[in-house]
């Protein structure tokens, strides 16, 4: 069976300038190389639901930029769907990155003086269609942000600027943003790093309905508890693939939340009663 993400071998280097350069030095003597990743081979089928885990500066976030065509490794190779990235040229690569992939990030990402609306409408706007394709009319791309909104649950905030949400909510907007161009995969780096537990979980329930869906995830966290939500646990050090295994009992993150909202209510009533 082929594996709609398969990666061979992957390396990243980043050569860097070194700030203080010794006079008569040869030029390459100065350069300092970043091995960020240094040969990973990883493979997923439709429809998984992994967390990328490990410390800090270990890879994650360069794999998921490679992961999803934001970047080009520089040794191995990518195939996304049967379609070779690394060799493929800037069309195809950006067509890629447009059509099958949605990011959502730790920080949102989201254009302040816009509507909640027009951030997920923007995807639309940029939407490289295929040769066969009609582009998408004002009316089409109003009407499929909004049941974006509608599917994350913020049908009646569409007119809301950024400034005038929640994080979560934020986060949310962003997710619909990911998904308004019905992508296959969805790549996420920290997409909680920002927000309290409940908020954590409501996004992570999302998730999970967006998994149960068919889409497939991919998320970087730095919290076992979050990853317990995942299917699949793949944990980077020093820029290799150190392990990968299946979570066995998946949680349940709306449940959980539910169960975090009325201890959260008790709490709360008791420290009125103070
Ligand atoms: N643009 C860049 N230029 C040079 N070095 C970089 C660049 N981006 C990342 N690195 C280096 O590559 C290594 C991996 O970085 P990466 O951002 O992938 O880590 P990470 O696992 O996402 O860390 P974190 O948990 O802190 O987000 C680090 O040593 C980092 O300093
Ligand atoms: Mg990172």
């Amino acid at each position: 069976m082929i594996s709609v993400i398969e990666m061979l071998g992957i390396k990243r280097e980043y050569r860097m300038e070194a700030s203080t350069p010794k006079a008569g030095a040869p030029s390459n003597a100065d350069t300092v190389v970043v091995h960020a990743l240094r040969g990973v081979d990883f493979f997923a089928e439709a429809g998984e639901f992994v967390s990328v885990m490990g410390p800090s500066g270990s890879g994650k976030s360069t794999l998921m930029n490679i992961l999803g065509c934001l970047d080009k490794p520089s040794a191995g190779t990518y195939f996304l769907d049967g379609i070779e990235t690394s060799s493929s040229d800037s069309d195809t690569f950006a067509y890629i990155r447009n059509r099958k992939i949605g990011f959502v990030f730790q920080s949102f990402n989201l254009l302040a003086r816009t509507t909640a609306l027009e951030n997920v409408e923007l995807p639309l706007f940029y939407r490289r269609a295929n040769k066969d394709e009609k582009k998408l009319g004002a009316r089409a791309r109003k009407e499929r942000a909004m049941q974006a909104l509608e599917e994350v649950g913020l049908a009646n905030r569409m007119d809301h600027f950024p400034s005038q949400l929640s994080g979560g909510q934020q986060q949310r907007v962003a997710i619909a943003r990911a998904i308004v161009n019905d992508p296959a995969f969805i790549l996420a780096d920290e997409p909680t790093g920002n927000l309290d537990t409940g908020m954590s979980l409501e996004i992570m329930g999302l998730f999970q309905q967006l998994n149960k869906r068919g889409k497939t995830i991919i998320m970087v966290t730095h919290e076992l508890e979050l990853a317990a939500y995942s299917r699949r646990i793949i944990a980077l050090r020093d820029g290799k693939l150190v392990s990968d295994i299946n979570v066995e009992d998946q949680r349940d993150a709306l449940k959980d939340l539910a169960v975090w909202k009325k201890k959260h209510a008790r709490l709360a009533e008791k420290t009125h009663e103070l």
